[in-house]
């Protein structure tokens, strides 16, 4: 027997470092680890290399080739002239910086102009809002930066340095098309964006070619150019037409792979670059599983018996209604909103209708996401369902029906970490084409056709437009 060519890939995410080593030829997964990160929407970038250390010790990559890097998308990574980090990192998730999107959309033009020039159109979660915060806030931060680099990006180089002083920042198009200052359908950096936001020049890391090599590590080993954790994902998946995935992990996403780069006014849809060359058309909601623990603490259960209670209730929660935006919210763009129930009676407020209100609130936010990827024109034929939230039968029954097509769950991996590891595999091959990697599906739902559908949507959008102002 031949020993396989092994590659590995890491996901570096909000909450952990994981780390899996594939079969290059395969897929198959030999080994795995993972390691956690610290609480919290600002984190110091040397808690992300620990981890990493962490899950890549003890031999874990012995005999690998090649290794890449997804990382959690858009945090802030500021560096002096002596490369070291200037403060602790904004992550995507803090939405500090939301006063600061609103002027740099009103000083750009409004919306319109930042989806023409970068295809975003900025909210807290964007790098460039959080460069503006750090000048209005912390000028003299800003003042000691050198370099801005997100995190997959600062970890990469760092790998491709052995630790020490790195030669050349990397990323790659997907990762630097979430900055606001970086235009997916030309493939260039805007810097006269991030002056505008900063009012300075800054230095950024140079944009690796999908399938082109991040340099080797001292051991030789070859690095691939690493890729926002979306992108990578979509490598793990092995997304083809037809098909959104849909994340529910501490943020929930959907998004495809879409030939054409896409310009969403109205900021719902983000156009992000894909990893392959392509775009990656994709909404982000604050609030996905989290929003189903919140519920079953609040009934005094688990996530078991929330799944069992919701079931039990009849579509539509009795007449309840929840808007999920427990951690404020991006998309819609309410940063400051809190959650909202409504429709209460005597009769309806059992535990089971609390508990569908709760699943079906942060499923009508998530597939009023998958609406606006309609409408930029993205092909919706299946969703392949991923993240914590996937094991629940009320989750893929509920959101099945309200997306409207099949949905399939993938079988439990790590598809950040795994997508990583196929980036990997792919610059390691030297090939045009990806290395086909079979992923299989272990359950599958179907849309259930029910005429309360329709008006359950509508109670939502109508409580949206209410609280909130906006129209989806
Ligand atoms: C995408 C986004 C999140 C993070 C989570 O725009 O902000 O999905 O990448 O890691």
């Amino acid at each position: 027997m031949t020993t396989p060519t092994l590659v590995a890939g890491i996901d570096s995410s909000t909450q952990s470092c994981k780390v899996v080593v594939c079969d290059a030829r395969t897929g198959e997964v030999v080994r795995s680890a993972r390691a956690p990160h610290p609480d919290g929407t600002e984190v110091h970038p040397d808690r992300w290399w620990e981890a990493l250390e962490q899950v890549t010790s003890g031999g874990m990559l012995d005999g690998v080739s090649a290794v890449s890097v997804g990382g959690q998308q858009h945090g802030m990574v500021c560096l002096d002239e002596h490369q070291q980090v200037v403060r602790p990192a904004l992550l995507w998730n803090d939405t500090r910086s939301a006063p600061d999107a609103v002027d740099l959309i009103d000083e750009l033009g409004g919306p319109q102009a930042w989806a023409d020039a970068t295809g975003v159109v900025p909210v807290a979660a964007i790098t460039v809002t959080k460069l503006r915060w750090l000048a209005r806030h912390e000028p003299e931060h800003l003042a000691r930066t050198r370099t801005c680099v997100l995190p997959h990006d600062w970890l990469t180089s760092r790998l491709v340095a052995g630790g020490g002083t790195v030669q050349r920042w990397v990323t790659d198009r997907s990762d630097a098309s979430g900055t606001g200052y970086y235009a997916a359908s030309t493939d260039t950096y805007r810097k006269d964006l991030l002056q505008l936001a900063t009012g300075r020049e800054l230095e950024l890391p140079e944009v690796v070619g999908p399938r082109e090599a991040a340099g080797r590590t001292p051991g030789g080993l070859l690095v691939g150019p690493g890729a926002g954790d979306n992108a990578a994902a979509a490598l793990g998946l092995g997304l083809g037409p037809g098909d959104v995935a849909v994340s529910l992990g501490t943020s929930g996403t959907a998004y495809a792979s879409h030939p054409r780069p896409t310009r969403d006014p109205s900021g719902e849809v983000a156009g992000f670059a894909d990893a392959t060359g392509s775009h990656l058309p994709l909404m982000c909601t604050l609030n996905a599983a989290r929003v189903l623990s919140a519920g079953a603490t609040a009934l005094g259960t688990d996530l078991a018996g929330m799944e069992r209670l919701a079931l039990e209730a009849e579509p539509g929660a009795g007449g309840l209604t929840l808007l999920p935006y427990l951690d404020g919210e991006r998309t819609p763009n309410l940063p400051t909103a809190t959650g909202t129930l409504t429709g209460m009676t005597r009769a309806n407020l059992t535990p089971a209708n609390m508990a569908r209100a709760f699943v079906e609130g942060m499923l009508l936010n998530v597939a009023a996401g998958v609406d606006a990827l309609r409408r930029e024109g993205v092909d919706v034929q299946r969703v392949l369902l991923i993240g914590g939230a996937t094991g629940s039968a009320a989750v893929r029954e509920i959101a099945s029906t309200f997306i409207g097509v099949p949905l399939v769950v993938p079988s439990p991996g790590e598809y950040v970490a795994r997508g990583a590891a196929r980036q990997a595999a792919w610059v390691l091959s030297g090939e045009e084409a990806l290395p086909e990697w079979p992923v299989e599906h272990v359950t599958a739902a179907e849309p259930v056709a029910d005429p309360r559908v329709e008006e359950i949507k509508g109670r939502y959008a109508e409580l949206l437009a209410t609280v909130h102002g906006v129209r989806q």
